[in-house]
């Protein structure tokens, strides 16, 4: 690899932020940023920051508030962060409804104040080939779940977007079909590692990374961890979802980070860390495999992709 001298400088500077950085990793990240007005916030670090390998570090602030899809606010990386400022995400409800006993309405305030939220620090990956470290907080959806009681027969959880073209520009225009819509299956929403986060860095989230309340499923595809979640349905068969609606010979629904399924224009074996100079490999289920391999051990992952 031949080096410039132009690029020298900024690649030296990287390194020595990125060393700060990944010692900031050991400290608590939220004894000094935290501003949660909302729940009780458990002062520790992240139970799972000992899954981050020697070679992550954390990407900073910057860059996880100004690089983003949020396709309601526009399709370039900056307009979630331009385009947001007039999305009101307080005070904000979840409705709960379909196979559960306990449908209705949750108001989010009420919700947090009876939840510890607590840190988590995963590799998001989106499914563009690019890739981030964010420390979120938030909590197990698993807890909401338990509350609301699905019954037996909900096998799946349906998640949607707020539908506000109002106050979101992207809605305004045939993007995609509005809501934004995601699922899970009821064991993938049940694992310990899918969160629902209501923060990152010990901020409340921005209206751009998915403010007041978003999934974040750290071993699937970043399209998967759906912002600004309105609804949570409870239903018995595979629910239908926004990406794999826009185009199914592209997207499925399990979306499970794998280097060995190529996107059909481009290769998945190997991702950009946004804030580095060389393409990293892509791991399989992005780090987690120990985790939730077990949750597709019969399944030809190339065809459930
Ligand atoms: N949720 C909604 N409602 N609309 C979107 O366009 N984009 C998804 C996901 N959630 C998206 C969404 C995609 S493609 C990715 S990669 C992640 O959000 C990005 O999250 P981030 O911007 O917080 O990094």
């Amino acid at each position: 690899m031949k080096f410039f001298g132009s690029e020298i400088t900024p690649y030296k500077k990287y390194l020595t932020r990125r060393q700060f950085i990944q010692s900031s990793i050991a400290t608590s990240i939220v004894a000094t940023l935290s501003s949660d007005s909302y729940a009780m916030h458990e002062q520790q670090d992240s139970q799972y920051s000992d899954q981050l390998s020697q070679n992550d570090f954390l990407n900073t602030y910057e860059e996880i508030t100004t690089y983003n899809n949020f396709y309601e606010f526009g399709v370039e990386k900056s307009d979630p962060s331009s385009n947001s400022g007039h999305f009101k995400s307080r005070p904000w409800s979840i409705n709960i409804d379909g196979l559960v006993q306990k449908p209705g309405v949750i108001d989010l305030e009420d919700l947090l104040k009876n939840i510890t939220i607590e840190d988590r620090i995963y590799r998001l990956r989106c499914v563009e080939a690019w890739s981030m470290v964010i420390p979120w907080q938030g909590f197990p959806l698993q807890l909401l779940i338990n509350k609301v009681q699905p019954f037996s027969n909900a096998k799946y959880v349906q998640f949607e977007t707020v539908y506000r073209p109002e106050e979101m520009p992207g809605q305004r225009r045939n993007i995609l079909q509005w809501p934004y819509v995601e699922g899970l299956r009821m064991d993938e929403a049940v694992h310990p590692l899918t969160i629902l986060s209501t923060g990152l860095y010990g901020h409340d989230l921005l209206n751009q990374n998915g403010a007041p309340l978003r999934l974040v499923v750290p071993w699937k595809y970043g399209f998967k961890s759906i912002k600004s979640i309105a609804t949570i349905r409870f239903v018995d068969s595979e629910p239908q979802t926004t990406w794999p609606l826009d185009n199914p010979r592209e997207y499925g629904f399990y979306s499970n980070v794998n280097p060995s399924v190529d996107h059909p224009r481009w290769t998945q074996a190997t991702e950009r860390r946004i804030g580095e100079f060389f393409r990293r490999p892509t791991l399989m289920f992005n780090g987690y495999e120990e985790e939730v391999s077990h949750l597709y051990k019969d399944m030809d992952l190339t065809k459930y992709y």
